[in-house]
């Protein structure tokens, strides 16, 4: 995952992604566990798990990103790494990840998974959510028939698995698959231009060798489109879908 984050901008503009990460925290079973929190961003939801008694250390690929969780939460440890190559000798009780592994390419998530496994002990808990079948298939739709109308191909940035994809993952990495759920949840995004924003901020491979105005014609295409079915009471809303999992180290 080699991605550049605008920091700040996420923290200010994109903070229901942790937000709803708190529902993820209450599928962890017991107290005062060790829990890595993979892919842990700005810090928020690290510091969330040890407001809520755990023994939480975030780990994250993104330096920009690693530096605003040290400067937010200097009381709690955060360790530079990437979900695909890390390697720890501390074994956890818990790892835990939200909104993440769907930036993972689907050739590296066995050995992502791998990881994972290897940083926990024998029954520990493995619990995350990603970016599911279907996801956001509204915008990604739009910005496929505005790249396509201007004879571009759009070649989709993310991965989102089905739960029996994903299971099957887990499975051959080893884990018990306790429980796996994929539901819609319409997200509001922030402010007057949030679709657009949204699209700036996660939407940056297919535009990389874009040129800048014609980059800006298709978002506002793809976003003037989408209005009729994103925009509701006045917001603007993303077409989630999350795949919601818990797995068991045997
Ligand atoms: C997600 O959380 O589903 C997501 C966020 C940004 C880009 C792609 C997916």
């Amino acid at each position: 995952m080699n991605i550049k984050w605008d920091g700040e901008k996420y923290t200010d503009s994109f903070a229901f992604v942790h937000r709803y990460g708190n529902a993820l925290i209450d599928m962890i079973d017991g107290q005062g566990l060790s829990v890595l929190d993979l892919g842990c961003g700005n810090g928020a939801l690290t510091k969330e798990l040890s407001a809520k008694g755990y023994d939480a250390v975030g780990m994250d690929a993104s330096k920009e990103l690693l530096e605003i969780a040290r400067r937010s939460y200097p009381e709690l440890t955060f360790i530079h790494g990437d979900a695909v190559s890390f390697d720890t000798d501390k074994k956890y009780d818990v790892v835990f990840s939200n909104a993440v592994f769907h930036w993972i390419d689907k050739e590296n998530q066995p050995r992502m998974l791998l990881n994972v496994y290897n940083a926990l002990k024998n029954g520990g808990q493995f619990i995350f959510e990603l970016g599911g079948f279907g996801n956001n298939v509204l915008i990604h739709g739009a910005l496929k028939t505005e790249f396509e109308k201007r004879g571009k191909k759009y070649t989709m940035p993310f991965y989102f698995p089905s739960i029996g994809e994903y299971a099957s993952l887990l499975e051959k990495a080893g884990f018990l698959v306790r429980n796996a759920v994929l539901f819609d949840r319409m997200t509001e995004l922030e402010g007057e231009n949030g679709l657009y924003d949204w699209i700036k901020m996660f939407v940056k491979k297919p535009f990389e060798n874009v040129d800048k105005n014609l980059e800006e014609d298709i978002i506002n295409s793809a976003v003037h489109k989408l209005k009729e079915r994103l925009f509701i009471n006045g917001k603007w809303y993303s077409d989630y879908v999350r795949l919601r999992c818990k797995a068991v180290k045997p």
